[in-house]
């Protein structure tokens, strides 16, 4: 019987690791410059988590979550994001307070039962953060300045930032109103979606990709033209602070999220090297949620990053990530010389350094053919004539100059031929 990975879901090869490790060291020291923490939580909560939060009439809610009972018949969620689950988080471990700002991030999975296409996985991954305890309009525009910091670090160019406000519950109701009312009039020539979306939730509707609904919301009235006052300003402020930063960006009064517990401030970045799917980064300003979960009122604001995304655009950009390699390869002929180079790789690796040997029993020329595919840095070649004389010859695998050193000073003189002590990238 032959298996597959499941539809929808990806493995990530030794080949593509290298990229992934860049992309994940990059989030870590960018979120770092920026005073964040990391903070990790369970792949799967319990339903309500996500349900209430997100928003039942969500298409992560009512058709994308992985949703099953465990053996006592709890109703569990593999987590379709995880600005709730974090919520829930901060929350039970009281991590919360309005005179403090708490900052975290997080890597990892996230799982949305969705039609699989280029840019769009049933399990991807994001890295993300999130800011609690201040709705101060700088705060939207720190968190907007990091996304793009973060590419920027990354070496990638080619992406903008769409940023909208979507308002508070005062001034939404007013909006949905204006909003049916226009759509009310177009009704028929709609997609079934979008019909259901104008009675469950009309923001939504700004938010249909099919064709045939494309030409209606192109003229359908814009949340920027419904905001209260108190909104007005709190978008003038970011857009301010964000000018001041120099942080360039685009007004979309189309841009509405796919999750319901955002206010004010939304944005994505969008990269002209992705399809349809375009968003590589999607967050926004949730200031009622933490109260929603039964805790005090405290704004926050956030995004995450689609890293699967993220890696498309890398790969199509050709920016580098360093190939992962072996510094030194023994090569071993007969048993004893093996017995030799299990102890000289032990002290290779106690040093820092990466090591390996043959475990197939291949011919030298099979080894050294090995060792190049592997990119080693060195070779040492260990025979029977070796082990008589205690003594092999060591081969720089790029200038291919090859000379004698004792199994006692492997180590001394390695680190004097690439100068380190030693990771041997040179
Ligand atoms: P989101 O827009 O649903 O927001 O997801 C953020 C990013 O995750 C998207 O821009 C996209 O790059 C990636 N993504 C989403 N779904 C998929 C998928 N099926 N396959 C591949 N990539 C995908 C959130 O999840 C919010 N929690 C962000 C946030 C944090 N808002 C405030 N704080």
């Amino acid at each position: 019987m032959k298996y597959a990975a499941p539809r929808g879901t990806k493995d990530i090869l030794p080949d593509e690791a290298p990229l992934w490790q860049a992309i994940e060291r990059a989030c870590r020291e960018t979120f770092g410059l920026f005073n964040y923490r990391e903070i990790r939580t369970p792949v799967f909560e319990s339903t309500e988590v996500f349900s209430r939060s997100i928003g039942d009439s969500t298409d992560i809610v009512s058709k994308e979550m992985y949703t099953f009972a465990d053996r006592k018949g709890r109703s569990l969620t593999l987590r379709p994001e995880a600005t709730a689950s974090v919520v829930r988080a901060a929350l039970e471990n009281n991590l919360l307070s309005t005179d403090n700002l708490l900052k975290v991030y997080y890597l990892g999975p996230m799982f949305r039962y969705e039609r699989p296409q280029a840019g769009r996985q049933r399990q991807f991954h994001q890295a993300g953060v999130e800011a609690f305890g201040s709705a101060d309009p700088s705060l939207d525009a720190e968190t907007v300045q990091l996304s793009v910091k973060l590419f920027e670090n990354l070496g990638l160019k080619e992406l903008a930032v769409d940023l909208n406000s979507v308002g508070c519950p005062e001034c939404q109701p007013v909006f949905r109103e204006a909003l049916k009312k226009y759509f009310a009039a177009h009704l028929a020539e709609l997609c079934d979606d979008c019909r259901q979306r104008f009675a469950a939730n009309p923001l939504r509707l700004l938010d249909c990709k099919e064709a045939r609904c494309q030409k209606y919301i192109e003229q359908a009235p814009a949340m920027i033209d419904h905001l209260d006052p108190e909104c007005q300003a709190h978008f003038a402020k970011v857009r301010g602070w964000l000018d001041g930063l120099k942080v360039k960006y685009r007004v979309n009064d189309r841009l509405v999220r796919g999750l319901d517990y955002y206010t004010r401030t939304v944005f994505e970045v969008v990269s002209k090297q992705l399809g349809a799917q375009n968003a590589v980064c999607g967050g926004g300003r949730y200031d009622n949620l933490v109260k929603q979960f039964g805790g005090k009122s405290v704004p926050a604001i956030g995004f995450a990053v689609g890293l699967e995304r993220l890696a498309e655009i890398m790969g199509k950009s050709k920016v580098k990530s360093q190939k992962s390699k072996v510094d030194l390869f023994i090569a071993v002929l007969g048993e004893q010389a093996k017995k030799v180079a299990f102890d000289l790789m032990s002290q290779a690796r106690d040093l820092g350094l990466s090591a390996d040997t043959d475990f197939l029993g291949r011919s030298l020329s099979a080894q050294l053919k090995a060792a190049d595919r592997l990119g080693a840095g060195y070779v040492y070649i260990i025979g029977d004539d070796e082990l008589a004389k205690r003594s092999a010859a060591l081969k720089n695998m790029k200038t291919a100059e090859q000379k004698e050193v004792p199994f006692a000073e492997l180590f001394t003189q390695f680190a004097g031929e690439c100068g380190k002590g030693c990771s041997c990238e040179e």
